[in-house]
């Protein structure tokens, strides 16, 4: 980690994104408000892969500035998702910081949905995360997402060992324009230069890592 500058610090980002409020939380009376949500992401907040379905994600391990940012793009309408929007609009901001907390301390586990991937595929997937494809401007995604892109900081969210369908769809998301709520379009102008099957890829190689250094 000592050694990580993120892309993005270089380009001076990091004070642009620095106006999220840091979530101040508590855990314990997140707990409580988590009962309107383990139907989706579960009791241990591991979420689920749905193959051909809606995926929903882990919150288990996220940073808990990031869980609350989230739920705010949610209200205001820069993410859009039929499913969740209703339960995001339910919460005051006390409540989002809690639920923030308290997610962000769980252990997190395992990512689904790349188990039965063909090996070229997921060595693609590898290539796209690692190293990126400069024949279509595509930047590694660790350039940003950290080593093993497993997340740097307030800003930049882990997604190894998140759910395959999950990561798919936010990319889908971003091309389509339901998810605007990227710092700068960093991630929308990424997404909108990957072909399906980079997405299937780098989706699928990233679900296998695991969330946390070993
Ligand atoms: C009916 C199912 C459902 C319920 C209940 C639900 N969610 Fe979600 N949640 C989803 C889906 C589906 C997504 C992915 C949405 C998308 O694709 O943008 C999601 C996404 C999220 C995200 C974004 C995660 C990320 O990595 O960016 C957060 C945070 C979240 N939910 C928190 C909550 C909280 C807190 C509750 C309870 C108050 C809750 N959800 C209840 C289905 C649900
Ligand atoms: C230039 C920096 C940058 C690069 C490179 C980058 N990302 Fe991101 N990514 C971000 C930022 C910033 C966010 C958080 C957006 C927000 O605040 O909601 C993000 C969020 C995401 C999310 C949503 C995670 C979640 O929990 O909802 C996914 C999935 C994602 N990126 C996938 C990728 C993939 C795959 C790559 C490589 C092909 C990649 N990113 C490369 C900056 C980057």
């Amino acid at each position: 980690m000592k050694n990580f500058i993120p892309a993005v610090a270089l380009l001076g980002l990091s004070a642009a994104v620095g106006d999220v409020q840091a979530a101040s939380g508590n855990p314990e009376k997140g707990a409580e408000t988590a009962a309107m949500c383990v139907a989706c992401h579960q009791s241990d907040g591991g979420g689920k892969h749905v193959e051909g379905g809606e995926s929903w994600p882990r919150l288990a391990g996220l940073n808990a500035t990031y869980i609350a940012k989230q739920l705010h793009s949610f209200k205001e309408g820069s993410r859009q998702n039929p499913s969740m929007m209703p339960f995001a609009n339910t919460l005051g901001d006390q409540q989002i910081a809690d639920v923030a907390a308290y997610y962000a301390q769980l252990e997190p586990t395992q990512g689904q949905g790349g188990e039965e991937t063909p090996q070229a595929v997921l060595d693609r997937g590898q290539q796209i995360a690692e190293r990126g494809d400069w024949s279509r401007y595509i930047v590694s995604c660790k350039s940003c997402h950290g080593p093993g892109s497993r997340g740097a900081g307030d800003t930049f969210p882990g997604i190894a060992g998140q759910h395959a369908g999950y990561i798919k769809a936010q990319l889908k998301a971003w091309q389509a324009g339901t998810r605007s709520n990227d710092p700068q379009n960093l991630m929308g102008a990424i997404a909108k230069r990957m072909t399906d099957e980079d997405i299937e890829a780098v989706a699928a190689w990233l679900a296998t890592r695991t969330p946390e250094a070993e």
